[in-house]
């Protein structure tokens, strides 16, 4: 059974670009099934970082090939900008080994322009989007009036739609009082990218299946974080697509019986961008902390946005409802090395709300928000564990931070990063 899912299962930014990268070692495609430049997948190798948005994370690994799948909402601008630097750093970009289904859905100009006249109407109750214009293109794909990638084979009809896009979103930016759009001019540099990214358009849905048949080693590269989903996240604080195990195959167009393993890659203590209740989140020096420290000092800011990450302990309470919703079967948990030099580490384990515990989440936003976590006090560790590679290598502590974690979230955590690189990535 040749597939893995990679999910993040927390808010996002769990560290996934860098454990597909690890898992595409061995991979023949990764397979992105998901979101669009809204992502920021980080993948750090000696000197060089590469900060990946759209293009999947198992493009650094030569014998790859990389689906963007159909259940992607793709901007042919940030595309294009993103395989031109990767050209620069001598990345194969050639469209013999990316391909872009012809079912994914554009990103317009008009999406990006009401994603942000929608965020400045809600004021206070903002969602915090990234502005990337997801929230626009998934809704016109549900409406069943998107552009998908197909139509860009069609550079006449895709101007043709673009253009009518992008007159239709002006109505609602006036009423927003916004500067409308030009549907000429600012439909233009998108036909441009149509006529360059032509060559890249595939059925990845038949290609993934005679591949997955032949048995073929998939991954598939989840975006953002399971409590980020549209139906299972804090609603309404959450992306517009289904970042869940059932996003990944109605996303890419297979079924389970090709599924081996589901990847959680979970961050050892807790961070969100953008609004929405986070039980265990921290302020002051300890939130400080946890954004990182001295050499360690990995940014706890967004990669696509620059945005200040929130931060708090670990809530196992998430984590458990994401292991169920998600039927995890391994859990890498990233960024341990963040943790040590602490006396002691926290884990919510359980909520209070309205005088009532809770092992997971409740269903409304509203009791989210009155949730108290109820922590479980673990002892630190000392010592620096950034060079530690072998697990009897980890301090007691940690290793009984990490037993306890497989306890609680009911799957086992069989991975941790100690740092950014690829071989800090140690196996339990
Ligand atoms: P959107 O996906 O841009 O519509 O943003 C909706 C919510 O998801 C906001 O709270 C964003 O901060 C959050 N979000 C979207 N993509 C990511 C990501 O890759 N990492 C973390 N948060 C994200």
């Amino acid at each position: 059974m040749p597939a893995t899912i990679v999910i993040g299962a927390q808010w996002g930014d769990e560290g996934k670009g860098s454990t597909v990268d690890r898992l595409a070692a061995t991979a023949d495609i990764v397979a992105r099934f998901g979101g669009g430049d809204n992502a920021g997948h980080t993948i750090n190798i000696g000197q060089d970082v590469f900060k990946l948005h759209l293009v999947p994370s198992g493009i650094l690994r030569e014998q790859v090939k990389c689906i963007l799948g159909n259940g992607m909402v793709v901007n042919p601008l940030k595309l294009l900008e993103e395989l031109d630097m990767l050209a620069k750093l001598g990345v194969d970009i050639s469209p013999e080994r990316i391909f872009i289904s012809t079912r994914a859905h554009i990103i317009t100009p008009a999406h990006r322009a009401l994603d942000a006249a929608r965020e400045q109407s809600l004021g206070d109750r903002a969602i915090g989007t990234t502005l990337r214009g997801i929230g626009p293109a998934y809704n016109d794909k549900t409406a069943r009036r998107g552009i998908r990638a197909g139509q860009m084979s069609d550079v006449e009809s895709f101007a043709e739609a673009l253009a009518h896009a992008i007159t239709e979103a002006n109505h609602t930016l006036i009423r927003h009082q916004i500067t409308p759009l030009d549907p000429e001019k600012d439909a233009q540099a998108y036909v441009d990218a149509a006529e360059r990214l032509r060559p890249y358009l595939r059925d990845t849905t038949l290609y993934i299946n005679e591949q997955l048949k032949a048995g073929a080693q998939v991954v598939c590269e989840g975006a953002q974080g399971a409590l980020l989903d549209v139906d299972h996240g804090s609603y309404p604080y959450v992306t517009s697509s289904s970042t869940t195990t059932g996003g990944a195959l109605s996303g890419l167009g297979f079924g389970p019986k090709y599924v081996a393993h589901v990847v959680g890659v979970a961050k050892c203590f807790s961070t969100r961008v953008g609004g929405g209740p986070m039980p265990t989140e921290l302020d002051g020096v300890l939130a400080d902390r946890l954004r990182g420290t001295g050499e360690n000092f990995w940014d706890e800011f967004g990669t696509t946005t620059g945005r200040t990450r929130r931060c708090g302990w670990l809530d196992a309470v998430m984590l458990r409802y994401s292991s169920q919703i998600n039927g995890f079967t391994d859990v890498v948990l990233t960024k341990m090395d963040i943790l040590s030099g602490l006396d002691e580490v926290k884990i919510a384990v359980a909520y209070e709300v309205d005088g009532e515990r809770y092992e997971f989440p409740p269903a409304t936003i509203e009791q989210v928000e009155r949730a108290v976590p109820i922590y479980e006090t673990l002892p630190g560790w000392q010592d620096d564990i950034s060079k530690v590679r072998r697990a009897e290598d980890l301090p007691a502590a940690a290793r009984a931070y990490i037993q306890r974690v497989t306890d609680l979230c009911d799957a086992p955590v069989n991975r941790i990063s100690v740092g950014p690189e690829r071989d800090q990535l140690i196996h339990l």
